[in-house]
């Protein structure tokens, strides 16, 4: 199966683990830690992404079952651009997608736009994380296919963007249907009813790290996300 074949289909639901840099996870430690893993088609209409870090990306060669994104990409291509990370770099690496713009890796909005369209042409999967309604009406109306909301003040924490935020994800996913977009949304996010009351307002999937990443069984964090 290629890597453009594995890529979330329109009517499916996503969870993105984003491994950020904890050490249980990345570097020496990755390999064990996604071993454990379920692979990304584990759950019936479910699609599992794995964000990992620009360290790590040879992992999407070595694990068959599952679909990695990267945490970052730039608009470069192939040329003299030191520390950057390209779109055929990554797609070269079985990579065909990547978060952009979450809140501990912004960039500048002409950044975000110009990977956007390159994202668009390359039919690569970006996922854009927005902080507010404003950036989730503004990527999606640039052509974001899948806008990720995330208050910064609630990530890492326990109160999940789901229950103190529920308006701002009605609208914010209105805003995207509205633009041919799709809205996941994260933050705090730790058990399958804070996935469950995401998807009844209108997202169709999480972006998860800590609840997953630090639990003491990850896999078991995973299913209970997705069992609900
Ligand atoms: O990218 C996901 C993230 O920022 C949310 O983190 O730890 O609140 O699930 P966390």
């Amino acid at each position: 199966m290629s890597v453009k074949d594995k890529s979330i289909m329109s009517n499916e639901r996503r969870l993105i683990i984003n491994v950020k840099h904890y050490e249980n996870a990345v570097g020496k430690r990755a390999k064990n830690f996604f071993k454990s893993l379920p692979g990304s088609n584990s759950f019936d209409g479910w699609q599992i992404h794995y964000a990992i870090g620009a360290y790590d990306l040879y992992l999407a060669k070595e694990f068959s079952d599952k679909v990695f994104i990267a945490q970052h990409v730039d608009p470069n291509g192939y040329g003299a651009f030191t520390g950057r990370i390209s779109m055929e770099m990554l797609i070269d690496s079985k990579i065909n997608g990547s978060l952009i713009n979450h809140s501990e890796c912004r960039v500048s909005s002409g950044i975000i736009e110009k990977v956007i369209a390159k994202a668009r042409n390359m039919e690569f999967d970006l996922v854009v994380c927005a902080e507010n309604i404003d950036e989730v009406t503004s990527f999606a109306k640039s052509g974001a296919r899948i806008v990720a909301y995330e208050p910064p003040e609630l990530i890492g924490g326990n109160i999940s963007v789901s229950t103190e935020k529920p308006d701002i994800i009605a609208k914010a996913a209105n805003i995207c249907e509205n633009n041919d977009s799709r809205l996941i949304v994260g933050a705090g996010i730790k058990t399958g009813r804070d996935i469950s009351i995401s998807l009844k307002l209108g997202a169709v999937g999480g972006l998860v790290a800590s609840g997953v990443v630090l639990s003491s069984n990850p896999a078991d964090a995973i299913t209970s996300l997705i069992n609900i």
